[in-house]
């Protein structure tokens, strides 16, 4: 039989001495639970017939093996484990190569390595993906890659994640060359040449580790200062130690460890964000007729507007930069320049291409430079009459069909929309800062915006290579609304005892790249003070103030990193905390009568993660955010909510209703105006039902 299916995803070709096995299992050909056997099934039942002399192994589809089935993890594992797949490809008596196309990652580079060939396509990438799912290589890597690559890089790749390109791969031996042609033909080829000796055959497992303590000792001293909080790095070193002594016990050590990490919060965690960034904008209104993004209009050449211009410069979008005057242009086209050359020095752009992207550029003084924008993105300051002036003038100035967008982060879409002739075209596109850098976008719908304007942003986000989420209109849409309101728990820890960097590093401890005051202090303390200002008129009266503290700090003209002092001084070193902010805090605690307690860090965790919780269940019960896991996305990709905790939501479900309901009452017997139970949480402890459980539903 020439051709055989043994499964839905595995089909056998003989042809003559050359046996072929196709894996098909669209999208990414993930290692599913009848990949696994029907390769097993495949490769025993080739050995069993002895006729073939190479064992070809291919994919269909878009891409070699992606890895394992990230949905079956978490559940119970069914054989054959991959591991043990992977040694009795391994121990083939028929040599087996393998033809990488696409992005061989995780599971599927570790089958490539347990074969005893690898040709990879022009193209190819290969990686060691698990540790952003909380996760190590569990399937040989951490064995076989350092066998082939030595530890440093086996290291680098477990550590990091990233993808390495076929030259590298190359470099590294962790491929024996580079075809161009389909799979399906490239694997023939190699077959003959392996059957000729034009392709050496070789077992990975009969290769020495090259011992290397010093690169595994620096990395674990490295580890234990920045990451200490996380599970998975360290038990990398632990596992790509073993490799240097015998596969089968370094195989052993390396799945005790891939085994523990499963079980661990931050898997589950990690999982969550990466399911959540796909089905973020997996909704119908991201789908449909978009409109087209050929060339984009950005007004203001401050910190947002030019990091927006940057964003879309780099993704190929010829950008036309409005400014009022010459110095603010000049200044929009300076910044630009820089953040240009930042990406250079990252590697996000090649030098050669940097005065191409640059010459994309055309700034302009004159609003009518718009009239031919595809879609114009006002970022000038939050202020309503100045955005409402600048709509108008635009609904004269542009094409009919332009998309008409405010980066505005708190106001009301629907009312600048309505002071034009075409409410229908007018959306809000909300970045972050900086927005070359920061992934998240939240594509706010107004009232009337039209159903192919909204699928644009959506489109807008992929081409800008962002995590859109869908928001609608409130004051601070998902994220400022939600940090609107923890943020203030911050400060009412502060008034009552604790100190801003006690606050701060609980919170650092917990995953947050930078606590609350460090965070106000590089986004400028002017900012909330403006907004309190703002607010001042219509804020509750019986609302505790929270902003005490802060605004006598900005009185002093300390507006945070800019000014060098705000709740840290900075100087040439790192920041120390600013010790006249220590007797502020005292004077506004004597003026205001309060005795100073004491917070352990887990108080302060608890209370300002509750806080944070409680608004987001609100905008989730109000429809602001679509689903929890929106919520999640928004916090992940938009205020450095540490990864391995999933977001807020999914935090929120390893707690549960029923404590946080609990959590909420106590604290309400100190303010209960600020900690009331929202009745979405209250509802979900009385029926047992989870923020998971809202996501599956929607
Ligand atoms: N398992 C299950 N589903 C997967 C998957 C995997 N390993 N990788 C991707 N998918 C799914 C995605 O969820 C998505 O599904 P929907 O269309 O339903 O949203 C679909 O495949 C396409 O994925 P992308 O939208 O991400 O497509 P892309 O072309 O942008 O990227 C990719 C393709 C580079 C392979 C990317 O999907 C990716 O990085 N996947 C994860 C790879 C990975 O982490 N592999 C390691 C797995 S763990 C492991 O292998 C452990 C071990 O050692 C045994």
């Amino acid at each position: 039989m020439p051709t055989e299916k043994i499964n839905e995803n595995i089909m056998i070709e003989r042809k003559g001495d050359i046996a072929l096995i196709c894996i098909d299992n669209p999208p990414v050909n993930a290692f599913g639970l009848a990949v696994r056997k029907g390769l097993q099934d495949a490769i025993a039942k080739l050995n069993a017939e002895g006729t073939a002399k190479v064992i070809a192994i291919y994919c269909a589809g878009r891409t070699f093996v992606a890895g394992a089935d990230i949905k079956e993890f978490g559940k119970p594992p069914q054989p054959p484990a991959l591991p043990d797949l992977l040694n009795e490809v391994e121990a083939s008596a028929i040599p087996v190569l393998s033809i990488m196309h696409g992005t061989a990652l995780g599971g599927g580079l570790e089958l490539g390595i347990a074969t005893h060939a690898r040709v990879g396509i022009e193209g190819l990438r290969v990686g060691l993906p698990e540790i952003h799912l909380g996760l190590l290589p569990g399937a040989g890597g951490t064995q076989r890659v350092p066998r082939l690559t030595g530890i440093p890089f086996a290291l680098d790749m477990c550590l990091s994640g990233r993808q390495v390109g076929a030259k590298e791969a190359l470099e590294k031996r962790l491929i024996d060359r580079i075809d161009a042609g389909t799979p399906y033909d490239v694997a023939l080829q190699a077959a003959a040449d392996v059957i000729s000796g034009d392709l050496q055959t070789r077992h990975t497992d009969q290769i020495d580790t090259t011992p290397d303590d010093k690169a595994l000792e620096d990395t674990a001293a490295m580890l234990k200062a920045k990451q200490a909080h996380l599970f998975a790095p360290h038990k990398v070193v632990e596992a790509v130690a073993a490799s240097t002594g015998p596969l089968t016990e370094g195989l052993a050590v390396e799945r005790k460890v891939f085994m523990d990490a499963m079980q661990t919060p931050q898997r589950a965690g990690m999982i969550h964000a990466f399911f959540g960034e796909r089905a973020v904008s997996n909704i119908p209104e991201a789908k449909g007729d978009t409109r087209p993004l050929d060339k984009i209009g950005v007004i203001g050449g401050g910190t947002m507007g030019s990091g927006i211009a940057t964003s879309c410069l780099l993704s190929g979008i010829p950008v036309r930069l409005i400014e009022v005057a010459v110095e603010g242009l000049e200044r929009g086209v300076n910044t630009i320049t820089k953040n240009l050359d930042g990406a250079v020095s990252r590697g996000k752009l090649s030098a050669d291409k940097r005065d191409a992207t640059l010459a994309m550029l055309e700034p302009s003084l004159e609003m009518e430079a718009l009239a031919d924008v595809d879609l114009v993105i006002e970022a000038v300051f939050e202020q309503m009459d100045v955005k409402k002036d600048i709509f108008g003038e635009l609904d004269g100035i542009c094409k009919k069909g332009a998309i008409l967008a405010s980066n505005t982060s708190y106001l009301d879409i629907n009312e600048i929309a309505d002071c034009t002739s075409r409410s229908e075209d007018v959306i809000g596109l909300h970045f972050f800062s900086p927005a070359h850098v920061m992934r998240l976008l939240e594509i706010v719908q107004g009232a009337k915006t039209a159903p192919d304007v909204l699928a644009t942003g959506f489109a807008l986000a992929k081409k800008l290579k962002k995590v859109g989420v869908l928001a609608q209109v409130c004051d601070g849409f998902i994220g400022n609304r939600i940090l609107a309101h923890y943020g203030k728990t911050a400060s009412y820890l502060v008034l009552d005892g604790a100190s801003p960097q006690q606050v701060d590093n609980a919170l650092e401890r917990f995953g947050f790249a930078m606590g609350p005051h460090k965070v106000g202090d590089l986004a400028g303390l002017d900012i909330g003070w403006m907004t309190r200002k703002r607010k001042a008129e219509t804020r509750d009266p019986n609302e505790r103030y929270a902003g005490d503290v802060a605004d006598r700090i900005c009185e002093n003209g300390w507006f945070g990193r800019k000014t060098g002092k705000g709740y840290y001084v900075y100087d040439a070193g790192a920041p120390v905390p600013n010790e006249a902010v220590a007797t502020i805090i005292d004077e506004v605690r004597a003026a205001n009568g309060i005795t100073p307690r004491q917070f352990t860090d887990e108080e302060i965790v608890d209370r300002y993660m509750t806080a944070m919780i409680v608004e987001a269940a609100r905008v989730v019960e109000d429809g602001t955010a679509k689903r929890p896991l929106d919520v999640d996305m928004v916090f992940l990709f938009g205020y450095g909510f540490p990864r391995h905790r999933g977001g807020p939501l999914h935090y929120a479900d390893t707690i549960g209703a029923v404590e946080l309901v609990k959590r909420i009452e106590t604290y309400a017997k100190e303010d209960p105006n600020y900690w009331q139970v929202p009745d979405l949480l209250r509802k979900m402890a009385a029926d047992a039902t989870s923020f998971a459980d809202l996501n599956k539903e929607a």
